[in-house]
């Protein structure tokens, strides 16, 4: 039973991928072994891992003069291993606009002194300017997290804060262009927008990297000097990475998928909007994600009848976080116009029936 998959993560792969994924389980090309089974030393992963590269660097634009690299640990490792490979000279600060920023700062905490700046969802637009203007009190590094998944708070134009960004861009990678003349660094699970759990993607621009005395694992520097081969890599959920990307160049690359976020996330907004009498939409305007729409409902009984309809129809993972309840739609970018139209259809037939 075909199921419309709007979960926030791990979410929904397109079927053109998962197809080639099974053949490649049962045999990677001519190899004679499965992808399950090659070395992170063969050619045969080298040329994946080139290739992700290569894919990345021409989706994202990624300058020169950054280097992408692929971890574990996923996101919530990145907190403290990035405030710990930032040299104690520099001043940091971390922009707190939901969830993940909140645990990014606390982890920024144990290693390191950092300026908590909380933004509060509803002023977000306001406060973006005065951060623009903030000259005399600069500081060097500032954490922000692009999207906050949770409460679907989206901070796109990150490019006006005049310190250089450490972005966690875990869930909105890949769905817009953005201009790199700030960020310092970038990392984003693959989870999401770019294929599935076990490589967390960091892109890290060169002035960014210096030499300092952390323990293997945790240090920068001599993960970058190994290239991702520091010790064995996640190499399935690299070859996912490479497959999704190499789809994502075939339909047009980020131009593609940001029109379409635009175009879907505009629609449901609205279609909220026309029925404000049942459904009340928590984040203000500016700051309102285009990956995860974040509703309530005026009625609790509305609200439980929509999380039993939706499964009846075979939706799933709309239930909004254990933490702030109502209900969250992810729209990432393998959700196609078809799904999407799906759940625009039971969505409007559902207010309708009110
Ligand atoms: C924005 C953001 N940051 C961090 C995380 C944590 O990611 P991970 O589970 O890869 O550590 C998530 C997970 O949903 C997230 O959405």
């Amino acid at each position: 039973m075909k199921k419309y998959n709007f979960s926030p993560g791990p979410t929904k792969i397109n079927e053109s991928i998962l197809e080639k994924v099974e053949e490649n389980i049962l045999e990677y090309r001519d190899t004679g072994v499965s992808i399950l089974e090659i070395s992170h030393r063969s050619s045969d992963f080298a040329d994946i891992l080139l290739k992700t590269k290569e894919n990345l660097r021409l989706l994202l634009d990624v300058p020169s003069n950054y280097k992408i690299l692929f971890l574990q640990g996923g996101a919530t490792f990145h907190n403290a291993f990035i405030a710990n490979n930032i040299n104690k000279n520099y001043s940091t600060s971390n922009l707190i606009t939901g969830t993940w920023g909140q645990k990014s700062y606390e982890d920024f905490c144990t290693v390191r002194n950092t300026k908590k700046i909380i933004l509060p969802n509803k002023e977000i637009e306001h406060y973006l300017k005065i951060l623009q203007q903030q000259e005399s009190q600069k500081i060097d590094y500032m954490h922000i997290t692009s999207n906050e998944t949770i409460e679907g708070i989206q901070l796109r134009e990150f490019n006006h804060i005049n310190s250089d960004l450490i972005i966690d861009s875990s869930s909105d990678i890949g769905s817009y262009k953005f201009d790199w003349n700030n960020v310092a660094y970038l990392y984003a699970g693959a989870q999401k927008n770019l294929g599935i759990p076990g490589v967390t993607i960091s892109i890290v621009r060169d002035d960014f990297i210096e030499e300092n005395s952390n323990p293997t694992y945790l240090n920068l520097y001599k993960l970058i000097n190994k290239d991702s081969l520091l010790n064995t890599p996640p190499t399935f959920s690299i070859y996912v990475l490479k497959l999704v990307t190499d789809w994502m160049i075939d339909l047009g690359g980020v131009d593609y998928f940001e029109s379409q976020s635009i175009e879907f996330s505009t629609q449901i907004y609205s279609l909220l909007n026309r029925f404000s009498e049942y459904v009340s939409l928590p984040v203000a305007d500016y700051s309102k994600s285009r990956m995860n729409i974040v509703f309530n409902f005026k009625n609790e009984l509305h609200e439980k009848l929509f999380i039993e309809e939706s499964q009846n129809n075979n939706i799933i993972g709309i239930k909004g976080h254990r933490s702030v309840g109502g209900i969250r739609v992810s729209l990432y970018n393998s959700i196609d116009k078809s799904t999407y139209q799906y759940l625009m259809e039971f969505m409007e037939t559902f207010f309708l029936k009110l």
